[in-house]
């Protein structure tokens, strides 16, 4: 049977048949070939998704000091329904993802259309034509119950295959650079027997030329920049491979300006991407206790943060909005952790910040559908049947990326209370992991299965039109600082919805100018570490109470009653 995978904008490509890999390698061989005639290394970045897609791009784009591209890079995909589509596109000078930052576009159509530096393919065979292979595929970590990260397991399945795959096919001469975010450790224990093994029963003596060195890339306006542009560290499993690496780094990325750091092993380069990720996720996760205290002391931890952050040292501390999503800081912690027992082999617990980090990190939004439901208490609406906007499905601003967004788990646990929602964000057309939930990000591995009532989530659709998504709506929530929010004044919100209603901010998005209009209108404001919003409505309230006092003095008892 015919099988076709189908891009976000609906087109439909027939995935490949057997028949069709010899062409497709003979094409690629062909170019590979005159590109080495022209001195250009060949480079295969295997898995071009978010991070490989632009890596792919920033290598291709390399020059030297006449202007000429030096490398020649070919994106490899393995055909599957869900990404083949990405082939197409990059061979046709678009980006496979959705990109805020606008040297993403002109970069993948000059070096496919121009300069002629960048194509895609389906085919490991292009492999065999590798000088240097980036390994930029999925290591995900998967989690059993909602809120305890110790219960998962690092899937290792997509990389270890892509490892033997490679081992397979290249060189023994051929650099592999893993910047796949590993568990650490695996580097050295598990791809290097993997490539090992397969090097032997190829017949070859040497041993692969092994090195790692992660990606710091943010989605969003600078992506590009966050690649090539951005300080790295490395790694190799010898010298050999460690030299090979370093050069390997030093001509496609602007180390000049950004120096790179060298680290003796692999693991260490595996690690520092791993803590990285696990500070940030606690610096994160600690504000969550401070910002419910604030909610119940009267205090805006916003303001607070602000204070705090005029101090150099504390310049970094940051509000957590409705938890933390994105692809990395959810799952990296994890892999450090499962790493200890399953690739070091350690049967004691040393870890208590990082997974409890997490675990704070992933329940956070729950909240928000609290603060929903008191709100609309205080209005005298029930939350079951009430029609709820979440405005912003991404993880955070201006990106269009929802991979375990603090939306979802809002969305997920409102619906299961009973409420209708809606969702709009400018940033995104799809919103997979609820419109196809039984798939994203796995079959077995929905958010969807810790929530009850979750099936008619499927017809929800992400909404374009803000007006028409606010018309009628109980309650709205600010999810996400995307920069269309951040203006919207609370009159033109009140008349879009067509009546007053209730509004979660979980981000800051409302100054205390807003907040005080929106009850003006009658609506009722709550938000994530804003426990100040009380004292607003207490001044509006008593505001109100004494112009009706004055009214009352004025022109007797019943003009009031008549006015209100
Ligand atoms: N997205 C980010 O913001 C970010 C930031 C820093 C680091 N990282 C790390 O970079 C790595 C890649 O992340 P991503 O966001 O690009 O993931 P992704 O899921 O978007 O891309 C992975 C791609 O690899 C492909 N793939 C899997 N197996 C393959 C195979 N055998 N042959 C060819 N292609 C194969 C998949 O089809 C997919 O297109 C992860 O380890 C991630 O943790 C991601």
């Amino acid at each position: 049977m015919k099988q076709y995978s189908i891009s976000p904008d609906g087109e439909k490509f027939q995935l490949p048949e057997p028949n069709d890999y010899a062409g497709e390698f003979e094409r690629i061989e062909d170019r590979a070939r005159e590109q080495r005639e022209l001195g250009r290394e060949i480079v295969v970045v295997m898995g071009v998704g978010f991070v490989g897609a632009v890596m792919a791009a920033v290598v291709a784009d390399t020059e030297d000091e006449s202007g000429n591209p030096t490398k020649f890079v070919i994106g490899m995909q393995r055909p599957s329904t869900r990404s083949y589509w990405k082939i197409h596109m990059l061979n046709r000078g678009l980006p496979p993802v959705q990109a805020e930052d606008p040297e993403v576009a002109p970069m993948i159509h000059r070096c496919v259309n121009e300069k002629k530096s960048l194509i895609a393919t389906f085919t490991y065979d292009a492999l065999k034509l590798a000088d240097v292979v980036v390994v930029d595929v999925q290591c995900d970590y998967l989690k059993e119950s909602l809120g305890n990260v110790r219960d998962g397991r690092t899937d290792m399945y997509a990389l270890e295959k892509s490892l033997e795959i490679i081992a397979e096919h290249i060189s023994p001469e051929t650099l592999v650079l893993i910047e796949t975010t590993v568990a650490p450790g695996t580097t050295e224990q598990v791809a290097y027997p993997i490539m090992r093994k397969v090097f032997r029963r190829r017949g070859f003596e040497k041993d692969p030329l092994l090195a790692h060195s992660f990606e710091r890339v943010m989605p969003g306006k600078h992506y590009v920049a966050s690649i090539r542009d951005f300080w790295r560290v490395c790694s190799g499993i010898n010298d050999e491979a460690a030299k090979r690496v370093e050069k390997f780094l030093k001509e496609v990325i602007n180390t000049k300006e950004f120096p790179m750091t060298v680290l003796d092993r692999p693991i260490e380069s595996e690690t520092a991407k791993i803590i990285e990720n696990s500070f940030r996720a606690t610096i994160l996760a600690f504000l969550d206790e401070w910002s419910l205290f604030a909610e119940r002391n009267g205090v805006d931890l916003i303001k607070v943060l602000e204070a705090i952050r005029v101090r150099p040292t504390h310049s970094n501390i940051i509000f957590p909005g409705p938890g933390i999503g994105g692809y990395c800081l959810p799952k990296d912690g994890g892999l450090g952790v499962w790493a200890y027992r399953h690739i070091h082999g350690f049967e004691d617990d040393i870890f208590k910040i990082t997974p409890l980090a997490i675990d704070i990190n992933d329940t956070r939004a729950l909240h928000v559908a609290q603060l929903t439901r008191d709100a609309l208490r205080n209005m005298s609406r029930p939350l079951a049947a009430a029609e709820i906007l979440l405005l912003g499905a991404s993880y955070r601003e201006d990106v269009g990326d929802t991979r375990y967004s603090g939306s979802e788990l809002i969305v997920r646990r409102l619906t299961e209370m009973g409420a209708e929602l809606r969702v709009h964000d400018p940033y995104v057309q799809h919103w997979w992991e609820i419109e196809k939930q039984d798939e994203y990000p796995s079959s077995t591995h929905s958010l969807k299965r810790f929530f009850r009532s979750q099936d008619k989530l499927s017809d929800l659709r992400v909404k374009q039109d803000l007006k028409q998504a606010l018309n009628g709506t109980d309650a709205v929530i600010f999810a996400v600082r995307h920069k269309n929010y951040l203006d919207l004044s609370p009159d033109n919100v009140v008349e879009m919805a067509g009546w007053p209603l209730a509004i979660i901010d979980c981000f800051g998005i409302l100054d205390d100018n807003k907040i005080k209009r929106y009850f003006e209108l009658g609506c009722e404001v709550k938000g994530l570490g804003r426990g100040h919003v009380k004292r607003i409505k207490d001044q509006v309230r008593a505001e109100r109470e004494k112009m009706l006092m004055a009214l009352s003095d004025k022109n007797g008892p019943d003009s009031v009653t008549k006015k209100t």
